[in-house]
């Protein structure tokens, strides 16, 4: 194996960054996310590539979570392991993120939001990935049951035991993020960034007001699975599941999303895309991407050709006149059973 040398001018386009909230924070408008594809039961070469590369390109910010994989914990030791054998010297230039919040082990406190549980688990992660401290902690969902000033004392802990430099808050409703914003701020901990699912087929956050709260708040906000986790590519366009694709392992990605009023909305979006002289995934990160509050949006790739494709948007994204936007909106109505 050749020892990485980073691409020399990576950081030539400063026009990529964009400031996380009121923070001190820039952040590139397409960070990559190791959800899936990264873990042990993935090929370690491709996924070292695609983590070199995509910092060959000035995407600085890898959003990681202790869950994963598969199987759990995988991915964090996948980039801890890139992180010994390729990136060390660059640890500076890299803004890393985890997260604790969804089951982890067994028994009860591998789950949800208890301080004893988010504790351990960023622990473990820093373990994993050889790491004395992350970027950014986030707590990984709401619990309905934990008090949230047990787990928002939690992350102010964090930070000031120096394991976290910031933390966030991910799928919260808009009250407990309210809350939670309040909280931190009160204690010199402030918010840095929320984190949502937002695509062309899933507006919640800009429907339940997360987004316009983010904004008012100067937190920033990271949008997650800006593709629907492939629906809005060209993988099931011809309403096959291809082998090997996301939808093809189970999971997540339902084959019951793929019905034939979904594919009749993203064949309508496909040709708006062509007409713009792009693929329908590349209009997909865009549409994420030109939210005035959007910080960055959160791609997840399984080969090198598909960071590639992001990377062009990254660089020279298409603005959208108001007539796309419009057409997009109108093709888009969603319904619940649509939501992937
Ligand atoms: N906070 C949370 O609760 C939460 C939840 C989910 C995700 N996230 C974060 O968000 C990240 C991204 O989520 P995601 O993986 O669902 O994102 P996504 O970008 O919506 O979907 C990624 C999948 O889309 C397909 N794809 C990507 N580029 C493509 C292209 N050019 N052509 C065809 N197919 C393409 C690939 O599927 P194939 O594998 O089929 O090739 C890829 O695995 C995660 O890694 C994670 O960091 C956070």
């Amino acid at each position: 194996m050749n020892p990485y040398q980073p691409y020399p001018d990576r950081y030539a386009d400063t026009a990529i960054y964009r400031r996380c909230g009121k923070s001190g924070v820039l952040l590139p408008r397409i960070s990559l996310g190791l959800w899936k594809n990264f873990g042990a039961e993935n090929h370690y070469e491709t996924a070292r590539t695609m983590v070199c590369m995509a910092f060959d390109q000035g995407i600085t910010h890898f959003d990681l979570a202790n869950n994963y994989g598969p199987p759990y914990g995988s991915a964090e030791t996948t980039f801890g392991r890139i992180l010994r054998e390729d990136l060390r010297s660059w640890r500076d230039e890299l803004f890393v993120s985890t997260k604790a919040g969804y089951d982890m082990w067994p028994g009860p406190y591998g789950n949800w939001g208890s301080r004893k549980y988010l504790m351990a688990s960023l622990d473990q992660s820093l373990e994993r990935m050889g790491l004395d401290y992350v970027d950014l902690f986030y707590i990984h969902r709401y619990d309905p049951l934990t008090p949230l000033d047990e787990t928002l004392m939690a992350l102010v802990d964090i930070v000031r035991r120096g394991k976290a430099l910031y933390v966030g808050i991910s799928r919260w409703p808009l009250e407990a993020f309210s809350y939670g914003i309040d909280f931190l701020k009160a204690r010199d901990v402030p918010c840095l960034i929320y984190q949502g699912r937002l695509n062309l087929l899933d507006r919640e956050p800009v429907n339940q007001g997360i987004l316009s709260k983010a904004e008012e708040s100067g937190v920033g906000f990271i949008g997650f699975s800006p593709l629907a986790q492939g629906l809005l590519t060209d993988r099931y366009l011809d309403g096959t599941i291809p082998k090997g694709s996301r939808m093809s392992l189970g999971g997540t990605l339902r084959p019951s999303v793929l019905t034939p009023e979904m594919l009749a909305k993203l064949h309508a979006l496909e040709v708006l895309a062509r007409e713009r002289g792009e693929k329908l995934s590349q209009m997909a990160l865009s549409w994420v991407m030109q939210h005035q509050a959007v910080t960055s949006a959160i791609v997840g790739v399984s080969s090198v050709h598909q960071l590639q494709e992001a990377v062009k948007v990254l660089h020279a994204p298409i603005p959208f006149n108001k007539t796309e936007l419009q057409l997009i909106d109108d093709i888009c109505l969603y319904s619940n059973e649509d939501k992937p």
